[in-house]
């Protein structure tokens, strides 16, 4: 799935997501709008559930709440009963305002601070995952003069490199997380938790990255992790029964992305426990998976108008939105690449099956712009027509065709609005000639976008509304220019 599973494009050939036209939704919130469509979260959360159900193992999934932390999520995934997991004294304080039980809630970050462990204890949060000997010192401290016997799982580094972005690597040994195997740190770790007082070790957690495609890894994970539990079984006599894999799992962003099924992940992950249990004879009696991006990634698309529109003579065209890296900073971050529609015109894209595009011949010769194809409007024919060969344009065209497009279709980067050249959303898409007051629709932009969002160039947060079954309603209202400076005091002699 690319786009959510309810998307579809209507009889007026506009997308609609939850059964709501993009361009009511547009009416009704403006833009740029993130749309959760419900019925994809829910999908991805039963599917986890129900492959991560073993006979011989129990499971527990717990949502990474990083890649879309508000309150309305966090209810969401607790109802589909997920528990959660969170990095900060912040995304702690949003699951419990959520009405998360503290005992289903996993706090995880490398530098808690001596207040956010504090606030973890006060409110009983059920685990705790170390991630250094500092932290592990000051819980222990903290949980005592609390009378309280904390759990915990270590966060081990287990030395492996998942084939992804460097960015969102987070097991290999030169990682800023967790305790080495590599060095001895983990094992130092596992022999200092068992002998304070006031903890409770329980098991062994790592997360070696995030959208990771070659899932074979977390059979490497498996056979690392079971073989340091092995390990601390025999050096300290500890048998550590809980096991927590992390997240990870990749998403389709793009048409030609070939991401592997929460299905196919559990087969690896039973394949791998089963073999390595009986390899190394320890016994595990709980696995954990901490899922984010795969749970919101492809339920989430970001709605934005076209505005300007700028064609740079056998070189560039551009097509500027009116929003860009304050609600998406992933592809200047790290190269993420997106991939959008045209919503209000959608007779060109084909038609959409369970969030993935099937192309048919109306919407190809559409797209081509020859003969009397229905849909973008009517008014298609003639696109790129001005082009000539090498991608030269006629400059007076507003339509020229960059180099190397299918035929009908021009190349665009579609770029934010933000004083930032690398402000760029997508580069080289093919659409479409492409006119101001467009509707542009970027898919699979539910994770690390909002949640990462900032208010550069003063530019409001972005609202986020919910759809299900033909209705909408916000989860988060858009910021107003108030409250940008909300908390700004005027200048004032110190
Ligand atoms: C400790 C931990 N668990 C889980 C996740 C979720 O990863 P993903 O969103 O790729 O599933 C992350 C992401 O950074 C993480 O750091």
């Amino acid at each position: 799935m690319l786009l959510p599973v309810t998307a579809e494009i209507n009889k007026d050939s506009r997308i609609s997501i939850g059964g709501c036209d993009v361009s009511e939704l547009k009416s009704k919130y403006n833009t740029p709008l993130y749309i959760i469509d419900v019925a994809t979260v829910k999908k991805q959360c039963r599917d986890y559930l129900k492959f991560f159900t073993f006979g011989d193992f129990d499971s527990e999934i717990s949502y990474a709440s990083k890649a879309f932390c508000t309150i309305p999520m966090c209810q969401a995934v607790k109802k589909e009963g997920l528990s959660i997991d969170v990095s900060t004294g912040g995304e702690l304080y949003i699951a419990l305002k959520s009405g998360f039980e503290p005992e289903k809630i996993y706090f995880h970050g490398n530098n808690k601070s001596a207040d956010e462990i504090k606030f973890g204890l006060d409110y009983k949060v059920g685990t705790f995952i170390v991630d250094n000997f500092n932290e592990l010192e000051i819980l222990n401290r903290l949980a005592g003069e609390r009378n309280i016997r904390q759990r915990i799982f270590l966060r081990i580094t287990p030395g492996i490199k998942a084939h992804t972005h460097k960015y969102i690597q987070t097991g290999a040994i030169e990682s800023k997380f967790g305790f080495g195997i590599y060095g001895g740190a983990a094992m130092d770790a596992a022999k200092e938790a068992a002998s304070s007082e006031n903890i409770e070790l329980l098991g062994l957690h790592a997360h070696i990255g995030s959208q990771i495609f070659n899932i074979e890894v977390y059979e490497k994970l498996i056979d690392t992790m079971l073989k340091l539990a092995s390990d601390i079984k025999t050096g300290l006599g500890v048998k550590l029964t809980h096991l927590n894999i992390g997240g990870g799992l990749g998403i389709r962003y793009v048409p030609e992305d070939e991401p592997s099924s929460i299905e196919d992940l559990s087969n690896v992950v039973v394949r791998a426990l089963r073999k390595y249990t009986k390899q190394y004879d320890v016994k595990i009696d709980k696995i954990y998976l901490e899922p984010g991006r795969s749970i919101i990634g492809n339920a989430g698309t970001t709605l934005y108008e076209a505005g300007n529109i700028k064609c740079i003579p056998g070189i560039r065209n551009y097509v500027s939105i009116d929003g860009g890296m304050s609600d998406n900073i992933r592809p200047i971050l790290y190269q993420a690449k997106y991939y959008a529609y045209i919503a209000n015109r959608a007779s060109y894209i084909g038609s959409i099956e369970k969030g993935d595009i099937k192309r048919n011949a109306a919407a190809a010769v559409a797209a081509s712009g020859s003969g009397s194809a229905t849909g973008i409007g009517g008014s298609v024919t003639g696109i790129g027509g001005s082009a000539v060969e090498g991608g030269a344009a006629d400059p007076k065209s507003k339509s020229s065709q960059g180099s190397g497009s299918a035929p009908g279709l021009i190349k665009y980067n579609i770029v934010g609005k933000h004083c930032e050249s690398g402000d760029v959303i997508i580069e080289d898409i093919e659409m479409p000639e492409v006119r101001t007051g467009d509707l542009i629709l970027v898919a699979a932009t539910g994770a690390y976008c909002y949640s990462m969002s900032s208010n550069y160039n003063g530019q409001p947060r972005s609202a986020v509304v919910a759809v299900e079954d033909g209705k909408h309603c916000y989860w988060v209202e858009r910021q107003t220019f108030e409250d940008l400076v909300s908390k700004d005091k005027k200048l004032k002699e110190c």
